[in-house]
């Protein structure tokens, strides 16, 4: 049996009032779901199931800004992007601008696992989600007190531009090393609070927002999804590994700290191979992340 890993991201940016207030409310998510998908992982389960489970528990949570907890976009309404990938056969399933979903990162494994496609969006993301019986919850669940707040208290005092500009985002993600050797990543949003409706950023965007190859590494990523996009950040760590010398960790910092250098993006990832290395890396005042490593260890920050 081959070595297991999981490593999780809550989200990459500025720091706030809110996120030091609820410390303890987020350290509790994110221990939560780093081990739930490492159960997975440890009786047997395949990578792409640990990620999802971790994925899972996260957009459940209500306190991260997917799922349960999605930021509002600027008509107060909520818009959720997932994507997930296999890095043993690089089969990669997404899903973008979907509304009441549950789990957005299911319906992504579906897309994965059930269509000749990649990335469905809007319209069709719903009547695929419907086809397929996933859960669906009211337009009410998906916004929590704090996204309410957020999105009143900012709408009643800034213009649109305004808002855009503070950048205020988050996002959920996790890679995982399954006992085969195989690598997997997901990740989830709600977005950017205030954007334009039908915005559609990094997170399910294959190779910018999520990537996996078993021959590279698995990465998720997370922070202002518009320098990710045109950086291809995701797959930039992924072909890193194949041209340059150094550990993941230190190919992490290099894509985030060197070949970014000077972006005004804020971004993170979280990498890991089928080594079980694990590579974390950001730019950003804070990133909530957590990981259990091939010991077995388990770790976590938010600074
Ligand atoms: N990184 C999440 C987003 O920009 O939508």
């Amino acid at each position: 049996m081959g070595k297991i890993a999981i490593v999780i991201h809550g989200g990459a940016g500025p720091d706030s009032a809110f996120i030091k207030q609820n410390k303890e409310r987020y350290e509790e998510g994110l221990k939560q779901a780093v081990v739930s998908g490492y159960q997975v992982l440890k009786t047997g389960g395949t990578a792409v199931a640990a990620v999802e489970k971790a994925v899972q528990s996260l957009e459940d949570n209500g306190i991260f800004n997917a799922g349960h907890g999605c930021a509002l976009n600027n008509k107060g309404e909520v818009e959720m992007d997932a994507a997930i990938m296999n890095g043993e056969n690089l089969k990669a399933g997404a899903v973008s601008m979907v509304r009441n979903v549950k789990n957005p990162i299911s319906l992504a494994r579906l897309v994965l696992e059930k269509t000749n496609h990649v990335l469905i969006s809007g319209y069709g993301a719903m009547e695929f989600a419907a086809d397929e019986n996933v859960p669906l919850e009211t337009d009410s669940y998906f916004i929590s007190e704090h996204s309410r707040d957020e999105y009143l208290e900012e709408r009643n005092q800034q213009s649109i531009q305004e808002m855009l500009r503070k950048r205020i985002h988050g996002t959920v993600g996790a890679v995982a090393v399954d006992a085969k050797g195989n690598v997997a990543s997901a990740t989830s949003t709600g977005g950017i609070p205030n954007s334009l409706p039908g915005r559609i950023g990094d997170s399910c965007i294959i190779g910018s927002g999520c990537f996996a190859n078993n021959n590279t590494c698995a990465v998720s990523s997370t922070g202002d999804g518009e320098f990710i996009m045109t950086s291809v950040v995701a797959h930039s760590v992924s072909m890193s590994t194949e041209i340059m010398k150094g550990s993941l960790q230190e190919i992490c910092d290099h894509v985030i700290h060197e070949r970014n250098k000077g972006t005004e993006g804020q971004m993170g990832v979280i990498a890991v191979n089928a080594n079980a290395d694990i590579g974390i890396s950001f730019n950003s005042p804070r990133m909530h992340r957590a990981w259990i490593d091939a010991d077995g260890k388990l770790g976590g920050s938010i600074y």
